[in-house]
């Protein structure tokens, strides 16, 4: 039955397939790379006669994107089309805002086309409610060729050695790490040291499952140690660095690591520097053999107007096309949200990207992003990411007494 209900649909909208759409997209990427993005969309939507209506929100990460949707939503006003991603997404579905693509999906054989984490990632309540755009990996560790070089070092490859380098550029009086000091930020950080000093099973107990032990347990009072060790390496210009103005201080070797999603390498590609040449990419330390994915994906609000339902249904056609799925991430940072990809004109970064998601999808080794959202409630997400950012922030904080808070303060926000 339900093969039948998208063509179905078609019928009874009886619009003409050549009828110019207009869409209004809302999303949050603005900076280099990903502006450089979301033209790949733009592009090929208007050279096949439709209309674009941009609605670009401000803000790296998507907090204020999605404040901003809210209201509007609450306005019955919603964007037709919205960058919209893991929990958020369900959140959004649950509420019944998001308009079904199990029918298209069905047709067109998506879920088949799909990675099988992207497709549960993507149909929360069972059927399909937004289009996957790529896939990013999360802990990506970035280095400046050069200033690695001039240390003598190798790259790091656990905590220790990270340590060892950024002592050494300090002492050349070279920035060691570069990040600003917005929450979602520090929780991409701490999630990093999770991986290395934890392990995924630590990560897993603790960040996903949530367990009271392993929270306020040993094991977590040695990753914040190790996470308030990395204060010390960090800019002057800390607390007001955007995610994109940390890419361009290891550009220019101001700073020489930063870690960061791969968006950092849409921003690189887009400054023309040479991900993987100029500016190396290595798992962060300790987490070799670990994806944490971060999937991007475009929902579609419920509308009326069958013109604009027509309008959506042809851009999440578009989106999910190969060839468009390759440009758009061969700008954006990320790798193809589909099941066989040619990587052919992507970059080294990306070919490894796509060769060890691979192996970790084969070996159980893909972890949603707890900082981008891929996994606690938003309750629970902004809970956790203001003790990390307190405690960060605080010279004289305890980690025992974090880890501690920690236990408390998600038992609460869990209700
Ligand atoms: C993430 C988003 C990425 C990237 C980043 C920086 O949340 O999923 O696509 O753009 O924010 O803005």
């Amino acid at each position: 039955m339900k093969n039948t209900l998208y063509p179905l649909l078609l019928t009874l909208l009886a619009i003409p397939a050549s009828h110019a759409s207009q869409v209004e997209v809302q999303h949050w990427w603005t900076s280099g790379g990903e502006a450089r993005a979301v033209e790949v969309l733009k592009s090929t939507w208007k050279g096949e006669g439709h209309q674009w209506q941009d609605f670009a929100v401000q803000g790296g990460g998507g907090k204020s994107a999605m404040t901003v949707l809210k209201s509007r939503a609450l306005a019955a006003n919603p964007p037709q089309a919205a960058h919209l991603k893991g929990v958020e997404l369900r959140e959004w579905a649950g509420l019944g805002f998001l308009r079904d693509l199990g029918p298209m999906a069905d047709h067109f054989g998506w879920y088949q086309a799909m990675p099988p984490v992207v497709r549960q990632t993507l149909s929360p309540t069972g059927s399909l409610v937004a289009v996957p755009t790529g896939i990013h990996r999360v802990n990506w560790l970035w280095i400046n060729r050069r200033r690695l070089a001039e240390t003598g070092l190798p790259a790091p490859t656990d905590w220790a050695s990270f340590i060892q380098v950024a002592e050494r550029l300090k002492q050349q009086g070279v920035i060691p790490l570069a990040i600003g000091n917005e929450p979602w930020q520090l929780a991409i950080l701490f999630e990093a040291v999770a991986l290395g000093e934890g392990g995924r099973d630590f990560y897993r107990k603790a960040l996903l499952e949530l367990d009271p032990a392993v929270l306020t347990g040993p094991d977590m009072v040695r990753v914040l140690q190790r996470f308030q060790q990395l204060r010390s390496y960090v800019p002057l210009s800390f607390v007001s660095l955007k995610w994109n103005q940390a890419t361009t201080l290891i550009e220019t070797g101001g700073a020489a690591m930063q870690i960061m999603g791969d968006w950092t390498k849409g921003e690189l590609t887009a400054a023309d520097y040479r991900p993987g040449e100029d500016i190396l990419c290595l798992p962060t330390p300790g987490s070799q053999g670990i994806f944490s994915y971060n999937i991007d994906s475009i929902a579609m609000f419920k509308v009326r107007d069958p013109l604009q339902m027509q309008a959506q249904s042809e851009l999440a056609e578009l989106i999910m096309r190969p060839d468009v799925q390759a440009r758009f991430n061969q700008a954006k940072g990320s790798i193809p949200a589909l099941a066989k990809v040619d990587m052919k004109g992507f970059d080294r970064c990306a070919i490894r990207s796509q060769r060890d998601f691979t192996q970790a999808e084969k070996e159980g080794n893909l972890l949603p992003s707890v900082a981008e959202g891929m996994v606690l409630a938003t309750p629970l997400q902004q809970a956790l990411m203001d003790v990390l950012a307190n405690f960060f922030n605080d010279p004289n904080a305890d980690a025992a007494t974090t880890a501690a808070r920690l236990g408390r303060v998600m038992r609460s926000a869990k209700g």
